[in-house]
């Protein structure tokens, strides 16, 4: 049966990028019995000069009806000083939230083709592979009450709420016990546990959990020595989980080690491994409409839902396959370039892993 795919660029580099992926994904249609059918829509600042909303409705009713959804990425400068309620940034929060999407996917694996390209030394960085389970619907993120008030004395005062709700927990940590049962079989949990109630709470239920997995070794960090140790030994680290901000600013340390942001693919998947893809950087107001961005990212990413929602593994490993031969020619776009290496565009990074496929 035909899967049905969203595309939705969004902003900045988002069209470029998710251009170079749908490229891809349309070569596997013609030459490898791909079924999909591909719509497109906005979501993000494009959406917001639209439609008055970083979301339509109808997007989000859209969404809801496909087999799975491609996402570029949103915001921008242009949107910076509009209202929290509508910058292009809840558009995304709230595909998120509806779709259910709470494990986000963040894996942070180095092309040998790459180690000089990360800021690290190449032995420190020479063959990682880290897979960052990030809480992605819950956690301060999404903490009510928030908000800005004013106080008695006349001053301001920002407020966001730090919770989790222990089935919350639960079913992140299933997830990543779970990936690490196929993997390593070692997880980290990160949390700030010496100082957040909520944390410590995370920290017994991973515990309680973890009871169900007795092949996997378990091991609680703190955040702050978290950040610490991805630099020092990253190669320590198999599975990493953590919750929704922890998780952010993690992963897109842990992409550097990957040689850039421009590598790190990322699938926020419900219950039921229905997902929304996108990579796990920006819309890069400063590269943007200049042809220089990374494409890979998102093209893992296509990989990922290939994998993931649309049930050919095969397409998944061959786009993976692709980007290495592309990588072996010495093909790099800027973020990722290395002295003796040739500098491409983004599209004609795209029409290389065509050509490789
Ligand atoms: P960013 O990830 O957009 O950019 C950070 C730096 O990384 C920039 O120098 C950028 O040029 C570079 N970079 C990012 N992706 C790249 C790629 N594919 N190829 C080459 N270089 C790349 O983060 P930011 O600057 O903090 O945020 C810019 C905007 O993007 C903000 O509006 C932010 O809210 C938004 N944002 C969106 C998402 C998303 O849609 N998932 C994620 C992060 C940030
Ligand atoms: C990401 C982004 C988003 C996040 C923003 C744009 C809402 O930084 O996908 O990592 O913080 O989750
Ligand atoms: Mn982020």
């Amino acid at each position: 049966m035909t899967k049905s795919v969203l595309i939705l660029p969004g902003d900045g580099i988002g069209p470029e990028i998710t251009a170079e992926a749908v490229k891809i994904l349309n070569k596997l249609v013609e030459t490898d019995g791909l079924d999909i059918s591909m719509e497109e829509d906005l979501v993000g600042g494009a959406a917001y000069d639209v439609h008055g909303v970083p979301l339509a409705d109808a997007t989000m009713e859209k969404a809801h009806q496909a087999d799975a959804v491609l996402l570029g990425a949103v915001g921008g400068y242009k949107w910076e000083s509009l209202d929290i309620s509508v910058r292009p940034e809840k558009g995304l929060l709230r595909l998120r939230k509806e779709m259910g999407l709470f494990a986000n996917l963040r894996p942070a694996v180095l092309y040998p083709q790459l180690a000089s390209a990360s800021t690290l030394k190449p032995e420190i960085v020479a063959g990682l592979d880290i897979l960052i389970v990030r809480e992605l619907t819950g956690g301060i993120y999404f903490g009510q009450p928030r908000g800005i008030r004013v106080l008695d004395n006349g001053e301001r005062q920002g407020y966001n709420t730090y919770v989790y709700s222990e089935s919350e927990v639960k079913r992140i940590a299933h997830v990543a016990f779970q990936a690490a049962m196929k993997r390593n079989k070692k997880l980290t949990s990160v949390d700030k546990a010496n100082v957040l109630e909520v944390t410590e709470m995370w920290r017994e239920v991973v515990e309680e959990v973890a009871k169900e997995y007795p092949e996997v070794e378990v091991k609680h960090m703190y955040v702050d020595n978290a950040a610490m140790q991805l630099v020092l030994n990253p190669k320590q680290f198999d599975v990493m989980v953590t919750g929704n901000m922890f998780g952010d600013i993690l992963s897109d340390e842990a992409s550097m080690l990957t040689g850039s942001i421009g590598m790190l693919a990322s699938a926020s998947l419900d219950e039921n491994n229905k997902g929304m893809y996108e990579p796990s950087h920006g819309s890069a107001p400063d590269i943007a409409g200049q042809n220089k961005a990374n494409p890979l990212a998102t093209i893992l990413s296509a990989a990922m839902m290939l994998r993931y929602s649309l049930g050919r593994e095969d397409l998944a490993v061959k786009i993976e396959e692709a980007i290495s031969k592309v990588l072996d020619q010495g093909l790099r776009t800027g973020d990722i370039w290395s002295e003796g290496c040739t500098q491409v565009t983004c599209s004609e990074m795209g029409d290389a892993v065509v050509a490789a496929l």
